[in-house]
């Protein structure tokens, strides 16, 4: 298949219905940003304001996100944001391992869109996405390296130029819920600063 543009993914997804949550959602959700972006956030599923207004993180944890990127003097124009769930499941309960799987396509071709060299995971269901073994408890904040990502690029799967780092970090939503999660969240971030500032000096 001919590789596809952002706006024509988005117009795909407007149509599809391969995940039940389409029912109880207003509209799918795309991610969105820079098109050129070296570093790539992947959050879970849309929440309400997500889902009224069709854009990836616009709701509280969206403001909170904002902030962390400004502390590390990022815009969202600058990065590409968006999520595993491309629909919102209601009450935000938890999507399940059979909507994250039938989802993953859409995600597999935004990040072959984007051919980011970070990917920040945010929270579990992202990293799972990634890794099924790390617990985000266990791996926020420690760069992972991940080998294969673009072998349809013809290089081989151990060439460097194939990997991408995946740093994860918690999911900005969680330190809404739980203050104590909120300090960990800005070291992340001053961690991952100092990760994609250090990256360009290689
Ligand atoms: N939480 C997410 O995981 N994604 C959004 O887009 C908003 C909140």
């Amino acid at each position: 298949m001919p590789a596809l543009t952002l706006p024509e993914l988005q117009t795909q997804l407007r149509e599809w219905k391969g995940c039940a949550l389409y029912k109880t959602a207003t509209q799918a959700v795309l991610g969105e940003g820079n098109p050129q972006a070296e570093v790539m956030f992947i959050g879970e599923a849309p929440g309400q304001k997500e889902d009224e207004q069709g854009r990836p993180f616009v709701g509280p944890a969206g403001q909170f996100l904002d902030e962390l990127l400004g502390t590390i003097g990022l815009k969202r124009a600058d990065v590409y944001i968006s999520n595993v769930v491309k629909y919102r499941p209601p009450q935000n309960r938890d999507p399940t391992p059979e909507e994250k799987e039938q989802c993953m396509p859409w995600l597999k071709q935004e990040i072959a869109i984007i051919k980011p060299k970070v990917i920040v995971p945010l929270g579990r269901h992202a990293l799972g996405h990634f890794f099924t073994k790390l617990s985000i408890t266990e791996g926020h904040g420690k760069p992972q390296i991940l080998r294969g990502v673009y072998p349809e690029q013809g290089r081989g799967a151990q060439d460097d130029k194939d990997s991408i780092t995946v740093f994860p970090i918690y999911h900005p939503a969680a330190a809404l819920h739980n203050g104590g999660l909120r300090q960990a969240l800005y070291d992340d971030f001053k961690a991952l600063g100092k990760f994609l500032e250090e990256r360009k000096t290689r």
